[in-house]
């Protein structure tokens, strides 16, 4: 695992748009998954506007939603797929037949078998890129998923559901379940990214930079990996004491 630390939010940006701009140049056709949330919307900017100035060329990528909200409509504005099209995939033009993502109201085993096809259809995952979870979530794979986990559908924990409230208007109104990639799924990236932003993240960052790999705390995957960078800005990084 590489840690690599920057001054500021931008900067952390600046260095996961530069990893994916450099894919897509390298390999035009890549698959990338891809989070939601407040810590990669400093990265879609960049994209955005990489894309828009005519810097970088997503005409060919291929784009998979990392987790859905199960149950609701498909058009529903708080589905973060919904979400990851506005904030990225629109503006890019990134055309719906290369989008994954998982129908919300789909019946769950088809979703996932679905969804784990389609990845190795499009030649497997080139890079995820993971936002990490209050409690170490990544995805919706909550504490105590396991390793090899696949695609599926999970109970979202209480912790996950008053940390997405916000978006919904209050704890009641979050969906209780959800589609995720698995954990196996992510592990299959050829690279896999970690971003990590603000001092609210500094406990959860350093037990999962301390390790060891365990399913109590999903985001130790990052141990197994064979080629995970963990890219965070200063406010998260632990002090010396946590490490
Ligand atoms: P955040 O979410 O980027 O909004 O902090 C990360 C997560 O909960 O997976």
């Amino acid at each position: 695992m590489k840690f690599v630390v920057t001054d500021t939010y931008e900067q952390l940006s600046d260095k996961a748009a530069a990893l994916i701009l450099a894919q897509v140049q390298n390999k035009p056709r890549s698959l990338f998954v891809l989070p939601t949330g407040a810590t990669p919307l400093g990265l879609f900017r960049r994209l955005v506007e990489a894309g828009k100035a005519g810097h970088a060329d997503f005409s060919a990528a291929v784009f998979a939603v990392l987790d859905e909200y199960a149950g609701i409509a498909t058009s529903d504005r708080r589905s973060l797929c919904g979400w990851l099209r506005r904030e990225l995939l629109d503006p890019l033009a990134i055309s719906d037949d290369r989008i994954l993502t998982f129908t919300p109201h789909g019946e769950p085993q088809v979703e996932a078998e679905r969804m784990e096809h389609a990845l190795a259809q499009n030649g497997g995952i080139d890079v995820a890129v993971l936002g990490l979870g209050p409690n170490g979530h990544l995805g919706f794979n909550e504490p105590g998923s396991a390793f090899d986990s696949g695609c599926r559908l999970v109970s979202l924990t209480p912790e996950s559901i008053r940390s997405n409230a916000a978006y919904w208007g209050s704890e009641a109104d979050v969906p209780r379940t959800g589609f995720t990639l698995g954990l196996g799924t992510l592990l299959a990236a050829r690279d896999f990214v970690l971003m990590v932003s603000g001092a609210h993240k500094a406990d959860i960052l350093a037990r999962t930079i301390n390790g060891p790999a365990s399913v109590d705390l999903p985001a130790t995957i990052v141990h197994l990996h064979p080629n995970a960078i963990v890219l965070a800005d200063r406010a998260a990084r632990p002090s010396k004491a946590q490490l």
